[in-house]
């Protein structure tokens, strides 16, 4: 069975999801008072978080990312609203073997502020992309993508929940495509909708 690790910055709504669906052998965040670590513990999946600014520089935080990978024997990283872009260190080490979601049809809007750039742009369609993480800033090779539409009558905030809910459901059917097991119905009724 593939193992899965979840690396998340900030909410972890997409982090839930996949928790709820596959068996999430860890969590990783960045940021130790992130609210994805209490999704974490109220679905039952280990935590680790830790911060750049401890460590000498880059390489030596991802050195550590790396030993807790190899630890897990972790076969698939999922980045979800992981906001570092990912270093040669852990590259170097699990290149091909790491997966991020983009709230925008790449290669349009990459970058942290795909959702407001494409409002900005006024375009009649954006759309979420799964793809592999490669060195530079969202432009990995694209495992799957789809359009989500913005209506006429759209706020950002409408706007932005249909990508959210879009992300929802094409990060779970990557992720079984990819081959991860999906949990067993027991596991289900941990099953929290609070996003
Ligand atoms: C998502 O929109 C994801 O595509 C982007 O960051 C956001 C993370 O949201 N990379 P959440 O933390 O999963 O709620």
């Amino acid at each position: 069975m593939k193992k899965i690790a979840v690396f998340a910055s900030g909410s972890g709504s997409n982090f839930q999801v996949i928790a709820e669906q596959f068996k999430v052998d860890f969590v990783f965040s960045d940021h130790k008072d992130a609210y994805v670590l209490e999704r974490a513990k109220r679905l039952g999946v280990l935590t680790y978080a830790f911060e750049l600014n401890e460590f000498d520089d880059k390489a030596t935080y991802e050195a550590a990312l790396v030993r807790l990978l190899d630890e897990h024997q972790i076969d698939l990283v999922c980045l979800a609203g992981y906001m570092k872009i990912v270093g040669a260190t852990l590259l170097a080490a699990y290149e091909g073997r790491i997966v991020n979601i983009h709230p925008a049809y790449l290669p349009e809007f990459p970058g942290a502020h795909g959702i407001e750039e494409a409002w900005e742009a006024g375009v009649e369609q954006s759309g979420v992309t799964i793809h592999w993480v490669d060195s530079g800033v969202d432009t990995g090779q694209i495992i799957k993508q789809v359009r989500v539409p913005r209506f006429a009558d759209d706020s950002i905030n409408s706007f932005e929940k249909r990508i959210h809910e879009t992300e929802y459901q094409l990060y779970p059917e990557v992720l079984q495509e990819l081959g991860v097991e999906k949990k067993s119905l027991f596991y289900n009724d941990v099953r929290n909708s609070n996003r």
